[in-house]
């Protein structure tokens, strides 16, 4: 039998989701998928109410697909993991003049991302990406714009010693920054039975990015069965979202997102050009490819894309409709409309010779671009809103 998480709009309250865990498991061939203990939940996540429950049944908040659910075997989830990631993660001392963490930029108030074109991080350094939400990446995938994280374990690491982001020195320096904090001496031996490490560090910060969950949106409503849960225009913008628009080509599947990368030509327009997953597996059809990025909460997350480049889904449908910025690597999804599946790929092969296909448009109206930007508000849903930023943090 396999553990997992119960997650369930409770009736006391829209914005309440009942969380439920079931931790009886005899099968080790299966991931661990989830050890939230009952307790954690309520005080965790506060408006969170835990239920013991030790049937076999499993559920998630409506939408997210339990399957997806992803606890690596090393890292179980626990109360004391959750609680000492929530600390890090909100904690500016991690950075090296305490100016930074990765809330500064990951704002809970901005569905965990944030309204500035690329990042900024220490001294207003500026990055070249924008800044993703960390809402739901709870699937085993990879992590960043184009994936150079296999987990969020490995991830969580990465911006400590970025020198535009948190800039320490090195990954031993935060061990010892930490480590000169007596709270977090002792949170860790709670956590991890050890002194501070940065594989606990990592671990923590992990198991807390698996709490910031988004499901239950009207969309979830309307795919299970209630019918008045969209309006007609958000009706037929999900109509244009699965049909016309092909948007569903990549923004698949209960997240809105088949993890993978696609070159959608954006970027090809400047002088130096963003490589994107290029630059991990150094394969040219990875030239100028990101990441599907989730279309969850995506009124609270722009500006859009991966250099922020468009300020308003309106804008972003104008870029699909009128046509990508045509480049030899572009995905061939963009080329469409009046190509079936086949018929693009099969041009696909062509791509890095001359004759690369010209670029499609769309060609949908005004009024079927309102609805598909419609529907996508629509796509907005409940859990990461009950994470609060500590009130206090270790000394
Ligand atoms: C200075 C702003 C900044 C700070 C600080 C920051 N991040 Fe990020 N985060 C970003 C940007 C920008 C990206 C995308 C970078 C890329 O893809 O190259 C990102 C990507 C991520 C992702 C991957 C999301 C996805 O969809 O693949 C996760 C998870 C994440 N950050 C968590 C964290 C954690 C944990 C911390 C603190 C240890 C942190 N971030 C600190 C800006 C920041
Ligand atoms: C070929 C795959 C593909 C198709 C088809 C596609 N998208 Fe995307 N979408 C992506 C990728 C990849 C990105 C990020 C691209 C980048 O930044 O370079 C993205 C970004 C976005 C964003 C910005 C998200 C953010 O957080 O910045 C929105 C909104 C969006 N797409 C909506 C749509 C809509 C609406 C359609 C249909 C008209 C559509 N997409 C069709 C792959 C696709």
């Amino acid at each position: 039998m396999m553990p997992g998480l119960i997650l369930v709009p409770s009736r006391e309250s829209d914005f309440n989701l009942k969380l439920k865990t079931e931790i009886n498991s005899t099968d080790t061939r299966q991931p661990t998928k989830n050890l939230l203990s009952a307790l954690f939940c309520c005080q965790m996540l506060g408006a969170f109410v835990a239920i013991a429950d030790d049937s076999s049944l499993v559920s998630l908040p409506l939408g997210v697909d339990k399957t997806a659910y992803y606890v690596p075997h090393d890292n179980p989830m626990t109360r004391s993991k959750v609680e000492l990631g929530r600390l890090l993660f909100f904690d500016r001392r991690l950075s090296i003049n305490n100016t930074v963490s990765c809330s500064s930029c990951h704002l809970p108030s901005r569905g965990f991302s944030n309204n500035t074109k690329a990042a900024i991080g220490i001294k207003e350094k500026q990055g070249n990406r924008n800044t993703p939400t960390i809402i739901n990446r709870i699937a085993n995938a990879t992590q960043f714009w184009d994936g150079r994280a296999g987990s969020l374990e490995e991830q969580a690491i990465g911006p400590l010693t970025n020198p535009i982001e948190m800039g320490m020195p090195s990954l031993d320096a935060v061990v010892d920054k930490v480590s000169a904090i007596k709270g977090y001496r002792k949170l860790f031996n709670e956590a991890f039975g050890s002194n501070v490490s940065i594989e606990g560090l990592a671990k923590a910060i992990a198991s807390f990015e698996r709490t910031i969950i988004s499901g239950n949106s009207r969309w979830d409503q309307f795919e299970a069965g209630n019918s008045s849960a969209l309006s007609d225009a958000e009706k037929r913008g999900l109509e244009i979202f699965e049909g016309k628009g092909r948007c569903n080509q990549c923004h698949s599947g209960w997240n809105l997102t088949d993890e993978k990368f696609h070159n959608l030509g954006i970027g090809w327009d400047q002088k130096e050009v963003d490589l994107g997953r290029f630059q991990v597996t150094g394969l040219d059809e990875d030239k100028g490819a990101f990441k599907t990025p989730t279309l969850r909460d995506i009124s609270e997350t722009g500006p859009y894309m991966h250099d922020g480049r468009f300020a308003s889904l309106e804008k972003v449908v104008e870029y699909y409709n009128d046509g990508a910025i045509d480049n030899p690597y572009l995905d061939p999804e963009m080329q469409r409309p009046d190509m079936t599946l086949e018929e693009t790929l099969a041009r696909y092969s062509k791509k890095n010779s001359t004759d690369a296909p010209p670029v499609k448009m769309l060609n949908l109206t005004y009024k079927e671009r309102e609805d598909l930007v419609a529907f996508m508000l629509a796509l907005s849903g409940e859990g990461w809103q009950n994470i609060q930023a500590p009130e206090a943090f270790p000394e």
